[in-house]
């Protein structure tokens, strides 16, 4: 209990590993406690991002699109395979060797960067002179240790959100890490919620064969998303994916018995209605993780949904502790996440020499691009129509489609439109939108264009190669002046 570390990380997901990495580059002596564990029962850094959500979703997304462009869309070039089949297991083994070479690769940037890392719940302490370091209880397997830091980074990220009636046991009722790890597949799926978890993981099992059901509360798909891309991406997932959509649905009961769910609710007319399925995804939304923290004790503040109040810089009522990433408010996003934890232990050092905090250690949400990794990709960056028009803010449009895209037309996958909202007097990008092949990748353009303010114009007049996806972009953005030249 002797040695006071400049800086406690508590949890060691995208954002808690990745202030922990900054800290020690920026000479910090730090420490990481974690409590994650992997099925195995062992230790395995980078929370919820690396173990169970965006890397183990993208590598089985990636599988399954595989399968199902081999049965499905491969025939159009000419190559054919009437055996097609799905080996699950293997494509979980696949994801979970995945998970463990990256969940390892940070345990050894920290060894690299001489970062401590500790596995444990870490429980912060009451603090009883300004003057004195920060004590962190851990606790791992009945074992106790008292930290002392002079500096405080809590990271410990969300946990789903649970209907009452439904409780997860992973098995029959799912949440995302039961949904990443099913060994066979399912004859019929439901999953409650239209958002990104329902999507995505919706995609995973339906292109695997499953008949899927999403049940939503909303009126409205994607009400996050701009409505033309929306309408888009509904009928696109419900024509040529499947996905059976049934949205403003009330969940009334949830039952299971050995081999089956049943699924009671009322539809959008107010109808009863029953759906029976094999296996139940519940993905409804994710709720800050607090436990243990010993909030109660240590009189650090929470809103009214639970998430730790924070400043624009990350600071929360106690003085140097500090939260960044899914248990503060903002995008639930790993990039959001690692940016709040870039810019803390940025302004740690600052403070450690004496410097004042500069304005570049905020965040600006308006530039953190969405993604959504369905076929095709939904990506945004900036304001929607709707957001622009409720804001009173003129703006002019230009949009694009891949149909008339040599590359997409070369590469099977056409669908989809790419469109720039700029502001109508003075031209500045205020929104881009995109649905159709590899966006996830052509999003960063447009990220660049609106952290640089960039004009419509600035991205006209940039030479996009020949022939690629990113001409798209580009016409859309020559489209804001009625200029596009390939339509
Ligand atoms: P987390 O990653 O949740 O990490 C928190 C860590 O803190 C955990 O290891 C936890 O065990 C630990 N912890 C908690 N309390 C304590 C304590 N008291 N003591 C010690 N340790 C503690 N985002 C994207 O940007 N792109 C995607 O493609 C994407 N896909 C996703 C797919 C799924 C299925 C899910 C569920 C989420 C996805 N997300 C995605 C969201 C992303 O995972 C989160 O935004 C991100 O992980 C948040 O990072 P974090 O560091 O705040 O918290
Ligand atoms: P979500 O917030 O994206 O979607 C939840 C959906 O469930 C909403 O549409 C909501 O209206 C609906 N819902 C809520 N209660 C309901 C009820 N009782 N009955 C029916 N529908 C109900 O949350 P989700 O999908 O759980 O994902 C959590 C978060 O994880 C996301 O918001 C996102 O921040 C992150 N994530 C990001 C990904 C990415 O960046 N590609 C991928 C997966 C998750």
């Amino acid at each position: 209990m002797s040695e006071i570390f400049d800086v406690a990380v508590i949890g060691a997901g995208p954002g808690g590993y990745v202030a922990a990495i900054r800290c020690a580059q920026l000479g910090l002596n730090t420490v990481c406690i974690d409590e994650w564990k992997n099925q195995k029962g062992k230790p395995s850094l980078g929370g919820t991002c690396l173990n169970v959500g965006c890397i183990p979703s993208k590598a089985l997304l990636e599988s399954s699109e595989n399968y199902f462009e081999l049965k499905h869309k491969f025939s159009a070039h000419g190559i054919s395979c009437d055996n097609a089949a799905v080996d699950v297991p293997t494509m979980v083994a696949r994801k979970d060797k995945i998970v463990t070479t990256f969940t390892v690769g940070i345990a050894s940037l920290f060894k690299k960067n001489k970062i401590k890392s500790i596995h444990g719940r870490g429980t912060l302490q009451k603090r009883t002179a300004p003057s004195e370091a920060w004590k962190i209880v851990v606790v791992d397997a009945g074992n106790e240790q008292i930290l002392q830091a002079k500096h405080v980074i809590i990271a410990t990220g969300s946990v789903p959100r649970q209907l009452p009636f439904a409780p997860i046991d992973n098995d029959k009722i799912l949440d995302n890490i039961g949904a990443l790890s099913l060994t066979e597949i399912p004859k019929r799926l439901g999953v409650i919620g239209a958002g990104v978890i329902g999507l995505e993981m919706g995609s995973v099992w339906r292109r695997l064969g499953a008949e899927v059901t999403i049940l939503e509360a909303l009126p409205e798909f994607m009400m996050a998303a701009d409505e033309q891309i929306a309408k888009e991406a509904n009928s696109i997932f419900s024509k040529e994916l499947g996905l059976q959509m049934h949205m403003g649905v009330t969940i009334e009961s949830v039952k299971t018995t050995k081999s089956k769910v049943t699924i009671r609710y009322a539809d959008a007319d107010k109808k009863k209605q029953t759906l029976e399925v094999e296996k139940l995804i519940v993905a409804i939304g994710r709720i800050p993780n607090t436990t243990g923290l010993g909030i109660d004790k240590n009189g650090l503040a929470v809103d009214e949904r639970g998430l730790i109040t924070v400043d624009a810089y990350c600071r929360t009522n106690l003085s140097n502790v500090y939260a960044v990433g899914d248990v503060v408010r903002g995008p639930m996003l790993a990039h959001k996440a690692s940016e709040e934890g870039v810019a803390v232990a940025e302004m740690i050092a600052h403070i450690e020499k004496g410097q004042q905090v500069e304005q570049s250690q905020s965040i600006d949400f308006n530039v953190i691009p969405w993604i959504i990794y369905t076929s095709p990709e939904i990506a945004w960056v900036g304001k929607n129509e709707k957001e622009l028009k409720a804001a009173g803010i003129a703006y002019k449009v230009g949009q694009f489609p891949f149909m008339a895209n040599g590359r997409a037309r070369s590469i099977g996958d056409a669908s989809g439109f790419i469109k720039v909202l700029a502001d109508e007097k003075r031209d500045r990008v205020l929104g881009i939108h995109m649905i159709g092949p590899n966006v996830s990748e052509l999003i960063s353009e447009a990220v660049m264009a609106m952290k640089f303010s960039a004009s419509s114009e600035d991205i006209a007049a940039i030479v996009h190669a020949h022939p690629t996806l990113s001409e798209v972009l580009h016409e859309a953005a020559l489209g804001v002046d009625g200029r596009a030249l390939h339509i």
